[in-house]
């Protein structure tokens, strides 16, 4: 069966690839600063950090050849070398209502932070483009190491603790759970399922709840199974042209802070109402 999954999962990934390569997607990243090549984005956007001698958009992120794995194969042809930072995570000292016991990020959002967590050179890739080049692109605007420099406006770093919760697992365990904390006057909010808008998506996670369970288990036709959780690409898609790559634009002209979920949330209303309902 699992062998069945990955085969699922790999055939969808090449597919999806071979129908997007090439068209909108392209059009929507180059305008962004996730357009880390040598070709600039047309003009109000500006960079910091790119490739002044790489052209091609896609290959900072994927390859169609020898892609990364992280154990689990569901990393969409993974080019850009892993972060293993051990990571500070958030608990009950910065968010007194959270339920769940915070896990170290897994699949997804580990994709997002072997950039975004600024211990990686962003031009340690897997395949350089060009056949059997090994290497690193050389990249203007990073730090020393190559990695993204703690003054960057998209740096992460490696506390998560004022950072949304993510890798966390949603199963009707947890729903429970909040249903049940979120008394009338208690000012606690409950988990919606599934996201009451279709932008928002829940997407794999392999860690599991307090309890040991996993998040639903989502099938598709295609056969690509996984167990459902909130993971960065849950807000942002890495490859649109919103500002901050939000899946839903905001609402408000807030400040941007760096303890996302945990202010301006009337600025986000519908991105954080998609799960979640209250206050109670
Ligand atoms: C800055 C990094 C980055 C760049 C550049 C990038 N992607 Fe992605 N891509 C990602 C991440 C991260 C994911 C996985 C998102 C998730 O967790 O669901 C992904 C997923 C995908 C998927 C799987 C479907 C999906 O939405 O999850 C496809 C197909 C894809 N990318 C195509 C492309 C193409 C084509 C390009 C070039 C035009 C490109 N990407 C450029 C980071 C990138
Ligand atoms: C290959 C490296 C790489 C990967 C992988 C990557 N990013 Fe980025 N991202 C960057 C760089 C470089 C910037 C520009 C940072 C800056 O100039 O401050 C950036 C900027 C951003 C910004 C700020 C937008 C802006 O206009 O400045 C957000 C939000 C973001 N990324 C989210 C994500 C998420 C979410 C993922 C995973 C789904 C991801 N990134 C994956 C390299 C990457
Ligand atoms: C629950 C939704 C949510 C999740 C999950 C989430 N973000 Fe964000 N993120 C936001 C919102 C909303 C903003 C814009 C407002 C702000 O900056 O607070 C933002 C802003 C950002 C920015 C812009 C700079 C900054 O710090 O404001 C970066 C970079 C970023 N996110 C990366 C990530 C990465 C990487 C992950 C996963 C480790 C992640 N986000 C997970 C909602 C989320
Ligand atoms: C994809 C679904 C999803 C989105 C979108 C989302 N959250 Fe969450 N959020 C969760 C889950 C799941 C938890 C973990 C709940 C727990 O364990 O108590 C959580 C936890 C929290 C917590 C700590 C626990 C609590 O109940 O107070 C806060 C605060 C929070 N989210 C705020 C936000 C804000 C603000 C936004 C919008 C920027 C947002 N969330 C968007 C799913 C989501």
């Amino acid at each position: 069966m699992r062998s069945l999954f990955r085969c699922g999962i790999l055939v969808l990934i090449i597919v999806s690839f071979v129908a997007i390569a090439g068209t909108a997607w392209t059009a929507g990243i180059r305008d962004t600063r996730h357009n880390l090549s040598s070709t600039a984005p047309t003009a109000p956007i500006t960079r910091n950090i790119y490739s002044t001698n790489v052209d091609e958009i896609c290959v900072f992120c994927h390859t169609p050849h020898s892609a990364l794995k992280d154990g689990s194969n569901k990393t969409p042809l993974w080019n850009h070398t892993l972060s293993t930072q051990v990571y500070s995570l958030p608990t009950g000292a910065t968010w007194p209502n959270l339920i769940t016991t915070v896990k170290q990020p897994d699949l997804g959002s580990k994709l997002c932070l072997s950039c975004h967590d600024g211990t990686v050179a962003i031009g340690s890739l897997a395949n350089l483009p060009g056949p059997g080049s090994t290497g690193s692109v050389f990249m203007v605007g990073v730090s020393g190491s190559g990695a993204m420099p703690p003054t960057a406006y998209g740096y992460i770093g490696i506390n998560l603790s004022g950072t949304h919760p993510i890798s966390v697992p949603v199963n009707n365990t947890l729903i429970t759970a909040k249903n049940t904390a979120c008394t009338p006057g208690s000012g606690k909010y409950s988990i919606v399922y599934p996201p009451s808008d279709p932008r928002v998506k829940l997407k794999p996670t392999n860690n599991t709840y307090n309890d040991g369970s996993n998040g639903f288990l989502k099938t598709t036709p295609a056969g690509v199974n996984y167990f459902e959780g909130v993971q960065c690409a849950s807000c942002h898609d890495p490859h649109n042209n919103n500002t901050d790559f939000l899946v839903i634009p905001g609402i408000g002209t807030g400040p941007p802070s760096k303890y996302h979920g945990t202010t301006n949330w009337s600025n986000w209303s519908a991105l954080c109402t998609a799960c979640h309902s209250g206050p109670c």
